[in-house]
């Protein structure tokens, strides 16, 4: 059994702090606080490459925050030191997310010589008003020009982030959301649904003219035909590709229950042993504790056995394909039997079908995701 391995860099600083955002992003108040913490995140991967050292990467993904932050010495900096502890799958894809308003060509150019692959960009939206509403440091002119460098810069492999549901989307901005992406041929599309977080500025005080959930509905449904018509493929909630080859990797390996290292401030872990036990640990959130701390890691947990078949169901019934039973078995070390009780209320209710040697989501199923996977809570 080997089960894929990734490595994922959180950067959390931000230039402004989004009022929706809950992620773990700051606002940077000074430029000297992004060397400090590179030098703690590779002190970070020292000491995980102790442990793991001669492991073979799948993906590497830089996620924020704002990793287009990181002067492009910083990058190459972090992927050289990545190199010497751990060999790259061949065709291993690299990811850095990047915010319209940070970078140029010639950022773009250095992140590829630096060994980015792909390039993710959050553009959320091309309509001035609607980046207005949600306090976007960019204007739409300026996501247009982020997509132009990053093409120009040569990257064939990249990602645009948008939302929907904005502060009065109708449908009909919606899909002028998406012709404007489309126009671009991007290998790949993330469509979210705008998310009222606790703990955010928009869950105190909430953005007037938000769709109600009948519209949102409405705008979900039409967005996905038009995608569908124009070529893209739905693999996940919310994650579109051109081809096959487009998928992001990075996050199928998290909804395949592949393993996973994370180094930087509030990075998550998953390592499964030889046995099957799931380990995980999480790394100190505070960005500023995190650059003070010795060991970085602030918990650990080993998942309860009888957790894990479950687990697995919850992430992987996300992905838009069949199931194998034998992927389950990989990498839960559980048959499919294992949760048959589960199944069977799925089957009963219409929201998966058991074929031969894979589960099936139903239309129904993806419709109501969320009842599906409330069943192997
Ligand atoms: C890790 S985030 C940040 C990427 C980058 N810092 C940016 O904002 O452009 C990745 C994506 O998650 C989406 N996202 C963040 N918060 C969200 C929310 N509350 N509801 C829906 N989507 C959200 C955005 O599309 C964002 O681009
Ligand atoms: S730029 Fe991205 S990570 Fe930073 S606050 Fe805004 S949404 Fe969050």
């Amino acid at each position: 059994m080997i089960i894929p391995l990734t490595l994922y860099i959180h950067f959390p600083w931000c230039l402004s702090k989004c009022p929706y955002c809950d992620f773990n992003s700051h606002v940077l108040s000074d430029e000297k606080a992004i060397a400090s913490y590179v030098d703690s995140l590779l002190v970070d991967l020292e000491i995980e490459a102790r442990t793991h050292k001669g492991s073979e990467l799948s993906s590497i993904y830089f996620g924020g925050g704002t990793p287009s932050l990181l002067s492009a010495n910083m990058v190459t900096k972090i992927i050289q030191q990545i190199s010497k502890s751990f060999t790259f799958k061949p065709a291993i894809e690299i990811t850095l997310e990047a915010n319209p308003g940070t970078i140029d060509l010639k950022r773009c150019e250095e992140f590829q010589h630096a060994g980015i692959n792909r390039i993710s960009l959050g553009i959320q939206s091309f309509d001035d008003e609607k980046l207005k509403a949600i306090k976007r440091i960019h204007d739409a002119k300026q996501a247009l020009a982020a997509i132009d460098v990053v093409k120009s810069a040569g990257f064939t492999n990249f990602n645009l982030d948008l939302m929907f549901g904005l502060p009065g989307q109708s449908i009909a901005d919606g899909l002028k959301d998406l012709q404007a992406a489309l126009n671009f041929m991007p290998p790949h599309l993330s469509w979210y649904q705008l998310t009222i977080e606790p703990n955010t500025l928009f869950a105190a005080v909430k953005p007037s003219r938000l769709p109600h959930s009948e519209k949102l509905w409405e705008i979900q449904q039409a967005g996905q035909d038009f995608l569908s018509k124009m070529g893209l493929k739905q693999y996940e909630v919310a994650a579109f590709c051109r081809s096959a080859e487009n998928t992001c990797r990075h996050n199928i390996n998290y909804w395949q229950y592949g393993d996973y290292l994370g180094i930087g401030a509030g990075a998550h872990s998953k390592i499964t042993a030889i046995n099957h036990s799931v380990k995980r640990y999480w790394k100190t959130a505070d960005p500023r504790v995190y650059t003070q701390s010795e060991d970085f890691i602030e918990g650990e947990e080993i998942v309860a056995t009888g957790k894990i078949p479950l687990e697995f169901m919850f992430n992987a019934l996300r992905l838009y394909q069949p199931l194998s039973y034998g992927l389950f078995q990989e990498r839960t070390g559980f048959t499919i039997d294992s949760i048959k009780t589960q199944l069977q209320s799925a089957q009963e209710l219409g929201l998966i079908e058991l074929a031969d040697d894979s589960i099936v989501t139903t239309k129904h199923g993806k419709n109501f995701l969320n009842d599906l996977l409330e069943i192997f809570l």
